[in-house]
Formats: structure tokens, C-alpha cells, sequence
């Protein structure tokens, strides 16, 4: 029988539609043996958040070896505008990503981008920027690596604590109070809520008599704390005896302001940072800062890159130890001048 030539092109081009789907089909098959990772971060100015997407680089680098499965890692940065943030997750997926981890600018904006996700089938591991539950629950493949906030305010609330009561010069005007300012990081951020208030709740029940002075909003930055330092010390002048400040950046910003302004050790107040950052750490081994809280950006490297490479080669994720089936929450811990060393 002679198929008409009409009949025979509709065949044709219900074969290539089947070919089509199919090939999209195993595109969002996710299982693969090259893990194609596109990571969006907020911004790289960010020093914990370079220094952190450094150790992800190294650790699935690691894997890729040892597993024999090829490792491919893009890296943009959103230069914090959320809509850039957007359409790089675009072109992560159109450049063939197979995982996305998102280092969000806006935390409680994820909408577009769990869309694009969902929409093409790649899962996404949000990092060091928390989303919101709710929007962590719209789709069985997002997930969140990070670290637990009043964690790091807790630890950090202790080392003040530990230091004010065993050195009692801290309080320099002798009045039984510390006289303290506070350096935070961006307004609306998990961590800096969150570690301000764990910080002071924990001085205060560890029976610390407290009076803030000032504050200043430094968006984890070291040059805009130092800015802000100045102010509060024309502010305050000698009477700042504690800071806290939401990360380590900052702690070397506001010690930035002493310097330029030629204070002597004696009259500059004890500085308590977090993350350990390497010049963090090297400012806690030289005794500048009394002591930070390590955000373990190598356990978080680590995390991520073990729970890409499950999902991308479909593995059980059983293994790892979930909140709520959704979240890994790696550990912080205190550093000071006695065990700097071992970080
Ligand atoms: C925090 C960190 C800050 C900053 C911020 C960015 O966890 O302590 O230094 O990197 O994340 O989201």
C-alpha cells in the first residue's frame, strides 16, 4: 500500500514530537554520572560566602574523583539583585545544570526560582541564606544547608560572658555594667536577627548587667562597619566596653576605626565576632578579636556536595540527618586564642 505523502509527513513529525519528549524526558531524569552544579550566590564580595563556595568547589571536586563521575561547578554571582539572581537560574538550566545550589539574595522571595526549578526538573540545595518553611515545601526536591542561628548567638552570648567574668578590667569604668554597641549584619537576615538576641539573652542569664549603647547596620561588610564604628565611637567616645558583632568581617571593621583613630589597647573594647573567616582567625591568634564563633563552611562544603552528587546520580538521601526531611544544620563552635590552632 502507498501511504499518501500528507499521511507519511504527520508520522514524521509525531515521531520526532515522541523523540522529542523523550530526550526532554531524560534530561529531567536526574540520574547521571556528571554532576553539573550552577551555583547562584548573593554576592561574592561576601568573604565567609567566597570562602565557602571555595571549599564547595574543592569538596565536589573530591568526590567526582573518588566516585569517578564527572564534576562540572558554575559559579555566578547576583552582585545582590534578585532579578539577576533569576535569570542566572534560567541560564544554569538552559547551560545544562543538572543541580542548582542558591545562595539567595532575597530570602523570602523564591517563588520564580522554585518555579524554573520545578519546571525543568533540576532540584535545588538553597545555602547559607535560610527561605522561608513554607516555600521549602512546595516541591519534594529543595532543600537547605546551613547552620543554626541562635546557635551561633548562644556560643557567642557564652565566650563574652566567659571573658567579662574572668577579666574584670573589661568593665573599664567599674560600674558593674557593660556599656556595649552592637555590629549587625542585613536587616531581615536569619543571622543577624537571630544572633543579636541569642547573644545578649545568653550574657544577661549568665548574670551579665547590660546597657546598649548604639548599633550600627554594617551588611556584613568590613569597610561600612568601620564607617559605622567611627560613628558610634564620636558617639560614645571611651564608653564602649563590649562588641558584638554579627560576623567576623565587621569585628575587623570596627577594630579598623580604633586603629585609624589611634586608640591604645587600653581604651579599646573587647570585640567578639562570628564565622572564622581566615583573617578572623588570624585576628583571634593575634588577640585583636577575643573570639568568633565558627560557621564550619567546610562541613557545609561537604554537606552540599555529598547531597548534590545523591541526587544527581539517585542515591538515597536517607542518610542524611534531615529537620524536617529538608534541612541540614551543620554545627558551630567557639574559638578562641587556646584553640585557634586547630582551625
Ligand atoms: C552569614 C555569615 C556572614 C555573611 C552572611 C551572608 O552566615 O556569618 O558573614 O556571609 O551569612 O548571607
Amino acid at each position: 500500500m502507498q501511504w499518501p505523502k500528507k499521511k507519511l509527513l504527520k508520522i514524521g513529525l509525531c515521531c520526532l514530537g515522541v523523540l522529542f519528549l523523550s530526550s526532554c524526558g531524560k534530561k529531567a531524569a536526574v540520574e547521571s554520572t556528571r554532576i553539573y552544579v550552577g551555583v547562584s550566590c548573593y554576592d561574592q564580595s561576601d568573604i565567609f560566602v567566597k570562602e565557602l563556595t571555595t571549599r564547595f568547589e574543592e569538596e565536589i571536586k573530591d568526590i567526582g574523583d573518588a566516585e569517578k563521575l564527572s564534576t562540572i561547578v558554575t559559579i555566578r554571582d547576583a552582585a545582590d539583585s534578585p532579578r539577576q539572581q533569576n535569570s542566572q537560574v534560567q541560564e544554569l538550566i538552559d547551560a545544562g545544570c543538572n543541580i542548582l545550589c542558591i545562595n539567595l539574595v532575597e530570602r523570602t522571595d523564591t517563588s520564580e526560582i522554585i518555579e524554573l526549578a520545578k519546571k525543568n526538573n533540576v532540584p535545588v540545595i538553597f545555602f547559607n541564606r535560610e527561605p522561608v518553611a513554607e516555600d521549602l515545601k512546595q516541591w519534594d526536591k529543595l532543600y537547605y544547608v546551613g547552620a543554626d542561628a541562635k546557635e551561633s548567638g548562644t556560643m557567642q552570648g557564652e565566650l563574652a560572658a566567659e571573658a567579662i567574668l574572668n577579666n574584670p578590667q573589661i568593665d573599664r569604668n567599674g560600674d558593674g555594667v557593660i556599656q556595649y554597641v552592637v555590629l549587625e549584619g542585613e536587616p531581615g537576615h536569619q543571622d543577624a536577627i537571630i544572633r543579636t538576641e541569642e547573644a545578649i539573652n545568653t550574657l544577661k542569664n549568665k548574670g551579665i548587667k547590660l546597657e546598649k549603647l548604639g548599633h550600627g547596620i554594617a551588611n556584613w561588610n568590613r569597610a561600612q562597619a568601620a564607617n559605622r564604628m567611627e560613628q558610634l565611637i564620636g558617639e560614645h567616645q571611651n564608653k564602649i566596653e563590649l562588641v558584638l558583632s554579627n560576623n567576623d568581617d565587621m569585628a575587623l571593621g570596627g577594630l579598623d576605626a580604633y586603629a585609624k583613630l589611634n586608640r591604645t589597647a587600653a581604651s579599646t573594647p573587647i570585640f567578639f565576632g562570628v564565622d572564622g573567616t581566615a583573617a578572623g582567625l588570624q585576628a583571634v591568634q593575634e588577640g585583636t578579636l577575643a573570639g568568633t564563633v565558627y560557621n564550619n563552611k567546610d562541613q557545609q562544603a561537604k554537606a552540599m556536595a555529598e547531597l548534590a552528587t545523591a541526587l544527581v546520580t539517585g542515591q538515597s538521601t536517607s542518610s542524611f540527618p534531615f529537620k524536617n526531611g529538608k534541612t541540614l544544620y551543620l554545627p558551630y563552635a567557639k574559638v578562641t586564642q587556646e584553640n585557634v590552632d586547630e582551625y
